[in-house]
């Protein structure tokens, strides 16, 4: 298995980090390939509960190299403050290595971001506040600054002089807010380049060395399918190509190494922030409230509660096509026991027509109503449960059911955010 790619199937949150922890041991190098400090990926190891918002999961698992992309954006202080909880917690950042050409995350990104959602109004896209539209508009535009920057204080300050030439006026004139001068931002982050220095790497280098050597890599997805900037609900998506093609253009690999695509689905679907969502249950719904509940679906990085529903076959099938998934991770089975009654979308009707794949036309998606199989729930708890064959059968059915209508094989199935809480169905 040279290299794989674990990507989110739906809205982002299905459990990555856990996945990603959990598969770890299988790979010598984990790297994020997209995406910025927005991730929010929950590992839980023993009593060790972390959050990672920039450094790959695969951290956690002693012995594995992570590695941030080219195709990420990188908060210098965010990237900091992680590696010295992990330190704290004896978990070493040795082996980490951050990509030279992956944008740097400026402080003004961060203000234009707020300021840009603040203008909206209630069009807001409901971001994550981290500067990542702004960050990937900058790189783009031609206009950024890349990590490799800061190893040169010479080329940063010239690099910054000229940013902050169009962003001054920018931040004073369309948003009223204050500017920023090099020297301001010199001091911190020349600061922060002292030590981020030995880790800043060239990427593809060192991942086809690695995969030259016979080692095994993870590509580690963040954000979702749902959220890409080109496969997603346009304009209510994150900035980067998260699904499995951002891994080969955001670390510098060719296509042909990839193997495997596990994509990760939670058992029922949860959103946070603005845009479409046809199996979304109000407000004040027993079954909609329940998993929010029981689930503790509130955002990892900005505590903001999950908007919850059904599970969307029809999402997760399009998924499948979008990557090319191989595998599926089923996550949170163990929530969906609170349920005497479970639904799954299978199909939407908009103005008296079905539609079994995700509509071409946004609007149409939005005005969608699902339409919905029923399913017995199996009303215990699975937690302890470790082999598929010991699942009560409606527990096995709804995986069967999943399984058909993605069309794509479960190989794993979690049931606890513990390391250990997950049946290995065929994922080896
Ligand atoms: P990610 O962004 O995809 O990595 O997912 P998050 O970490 O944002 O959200 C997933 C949440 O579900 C975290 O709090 C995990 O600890 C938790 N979790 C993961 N897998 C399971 C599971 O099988 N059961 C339960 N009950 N919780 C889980
Ligand atoms: P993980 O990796 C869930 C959402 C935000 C917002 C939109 C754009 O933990 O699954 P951004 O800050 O990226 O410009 O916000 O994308 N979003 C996420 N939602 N999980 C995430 O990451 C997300 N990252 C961004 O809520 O709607
Ligand atoms: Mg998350």
């Amino acid at each position: 298995m040279p290299a794989s790619v674990l990507v989110g199937t739906q809205w982002g949150d299905e459990g990555k980090g856990k996945v990603t922890d959990l598969i770890a041991t299988d790979f010598d190098l984990v790297c994020r390939y997209a995406g910025g400090a927005n991730a929010g990926h929950t590992v839980i190891v023993g009593d060790t509960q972390l959050a990672l918002h920039q450094i790959p999961s695969g951290i956690m698992y002693e012995g594995t190299t992570s590695l941030i992309g080219n195709g990420c954006i990188v908060d210098p202080a965010v990237v900091l403050d992680e590696m010295d909880t992990l330190e704290s917690q004896g978990i070493s950042c040795d082996d980490l290595k951050i990509s030279g050409n992956a944008h740097i995350v400026m402080p003004y990104h961060k203000d234009l971001d707020g300021a840009h959602e603040k203008r909206l109004g209630k069009n807001l896209i409901g971001t994550t506040k981290r500067g990542v539209g702004p960050t990937y508009m900058d790189k783009m535009n031609r206009t950024g600054l890349r990590v490799q920057d800061m190893l040169d204080e010479k080329i940063f300050r010239e690099k910054l002089e000229a940013a902050l030439a169009y962003t001054n006026p920018t931040l004073e004139l369309v948003y009223g807010l204050p500017t920023y001068t090099v020297d301001q931002i010199c001091e911190t982050y020349l600061g922060y380049a002292e030590r981020i220095r030995p880790h800043i790497c060239e990427s593809s280098r060192l991942l086809n060395t690695a995969l030259d050597e016979g080692k095994n890599v993870l590509f580690e997805g963040a954000q979702a399918t749902m959220l890409d900037i080109d496969h997603g609900t346009y304009p209510f998506v994150t900035s980067s190509n998260c699904t499995a093609g951002g891994a080969v253009t955001g670390s510098g690999v060719g296509p042909t190494q990839i193997e495997r695509v596990l994509g990760v689905a939670k058992a029922y679907l949860t959103r946070v922030g603005s845009g479409p969502f046809p199996t979304e249950l109000p407000e004040g719904d027993y079954a909609g409230d329940l998993l929010g509940k029981v689930g503790h679906e509130f955002g990892v990085t900005t505590g903001r509660k999950r908007r919850c529903g059904w599970y969307d076959a029809v999402v997760v099938n399009y998924a499948a096509r979008v990557n090319g998934l191989t595998d599926l991770a089923i996550t949170k089975l163990d929530v969906l026991g609170c349920l005497e009654k479970i639904k799954v979308c299978v199909a939407y009707e908009c103005d008296g027509v079905r539609y079994d794949t995700v509509p071409e036309h946004q609007s149409v998606f939005y005005h969608a109503t699902p339409i919905y199989e029923e399913m017995d729930g199996w009303m215990c708890d699975i937690s302890g449960i470790r082999e598929f064959d010991q699942l009560p059968q409606e527990a096995k059915d709804y995986i069967e059911l999943l399984e058909g209508l993605a069309n794509t094989r479960v190989s794993i199935i979690t049931v606890g955010p513990e390391r250990d809480q997950t049946i290995n169905r065929s994922w080896s």
